[in-house]
């Protein structure tokens, strides 16, 4: 086990496959803009991204989680799912859920342990406005069915909550997924990159979201589920079922961060809000070895110092935030 330069271990890694996205939300990558995607030969193989969590496992990491941009818009991704599954107990997905009807059953065939579908309102022109794609929810939750029913499980949904926008939702979206028996975490919405039009002011907290839920049903904090956990968990007392609010903008938890991030070109990011990354893919294709590979891991968790969260509200009254790297190159 391996700890940065502030006592963290490093414990999960999330490993963006594709910059592309066949999305566009509002709070990500909102239309309108050049987007420029990393060129095919930039973008790792399967074999060097196992090769990555091959030697990541060797330093302690435990949990991988596969991002995009969409990651099912990655040809074969199941593939890659077949190659990294042997060597982590789990691995896990983040998915807009536009293709998950038709790939959900091969992704548990290859190994995949279960699914997070970005899920943002149960209007169609709500949820269509802020994806910037014309969808319809039905089709969504025809996938988050699908994945139920091939035991993609717990199945989690992720709620991206903007003030104006969905807020009013809150309540209608806790009560449709408690029926449904899916975990719903609403997440605060998030200044990641720089194109998001991010402000304060468009925030609802997490305070504010558990409390329109507590208006109206009885609930109980039960905390975090692991060290490190983003959400922070609440029952329903009636039926014990769970919901979850990451408050990553209110009441950050930096101070138990044991993620390390890997770019679809081969970037190694201690921070969801890093500005620059860690170039891995040089190695690797400079035909480095295993032990190399790990030294460098090693190098890079120990010279971590990251806390962009809890430091946020400080550099904003500075007016000196960093340029950060955007949401759909990290994945979240
Ligand atoms: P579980 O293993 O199910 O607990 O997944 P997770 O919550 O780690 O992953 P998921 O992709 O569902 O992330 C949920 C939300 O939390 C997303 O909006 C992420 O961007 C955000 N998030 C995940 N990790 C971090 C982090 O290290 N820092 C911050 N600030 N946000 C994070
Ligand atoms: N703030 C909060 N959540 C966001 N997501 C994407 N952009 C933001 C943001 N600015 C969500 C996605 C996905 C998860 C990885 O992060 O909807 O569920
Ligand atoms: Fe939306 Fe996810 Fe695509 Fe970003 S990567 S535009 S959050 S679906
Ligand atoms: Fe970790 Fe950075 Fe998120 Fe803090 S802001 S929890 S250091 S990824």
């Amino acid at each position: 086990m391996i700890r940065d330069s502030l006592g963290r271990e490093l414990r999960d890694l999330r490993i963006s496959v594709t910059d592309r996205c066949n999305f566009r939300c509002s709070f990500c990558m909102p239309d309108g803009h050049q987007y420029e995607f990393f060129p095919k030969e930039e973008i790792l193989t399967f074999e060097e991204i196992t090769r990555v969590v091959k030697v990541s496992k060797s330093l302690g990491v435990r949990k991988v989680r596969i991002t995009g941009g969409e990651p099912l818009l990655r040809r074969d991704i199941e593939k890659l799912i077949s190659m990294i599954s042997p060597f982590v107990e789990d691995v896990s997905l983040t998915t807009n859920g536009f293709l998950l009807k038709e790939k959900a059953s091969s992704l548990k065939e290859a190994g995949l342990k279960r699914v997070t579908v970005s899920f943002h309102s149960l209007r169609d022109e709500v949820f269509s406005a802020l994806v910037g794609r014309s969808v319809r929810v039905a089709h969504i939750l025809e996938g988050i069915e699908e994945a139920i029913k091939v035991g993609l499980t717990p199945v989690k949904v992720n709620v991206c909550v903007v003030k104006g926008i969905n807020d009013d939702e809150i309540l209608s979206i806790a009560k449709f997924f408690k029926d449904m028996g899916v975990v719903v975490r609403f997440i605060e919405f998030m200044d990641v990159g720089n194109l998001n039009g991010w402000s304060l002011d468009k925030v609802v907290s997490a305070q504010e979201i558990v409390n329109t839920i507590a208006q109206h049903m009885k609930i109980r904090p039960i905390g975090r589920s692991y060290r490190g956990e983003t959400a922070l968990r609440y029952v329903y007392e009636d039926d014990g079922r769970e919901f979850g609010v990451i408050a990553s903008v209110t009441q950050p938890f930096c101070g138990d961060c044991n993620r390390l991030r890997l770019t679809a070109d081969g970037k190694l990011l201690t921070c969801l809000f890093a500005t620059d990354g860690h170039d891995i893919k040089k190695l690797l294709r400079m035909g480095a070895s295993d032990e190399e590979l790990a030294e460098f891991i090693v190098e890079v968790w120990q010279g971590r110092k990251d806390r962009y969260s809890e430091e946020r509200l400080l550099l904003l009254q500075k007016g000196s935030v960093p340029r950060k790297v955007e949401m759909f190159k990290v994945g979240g």
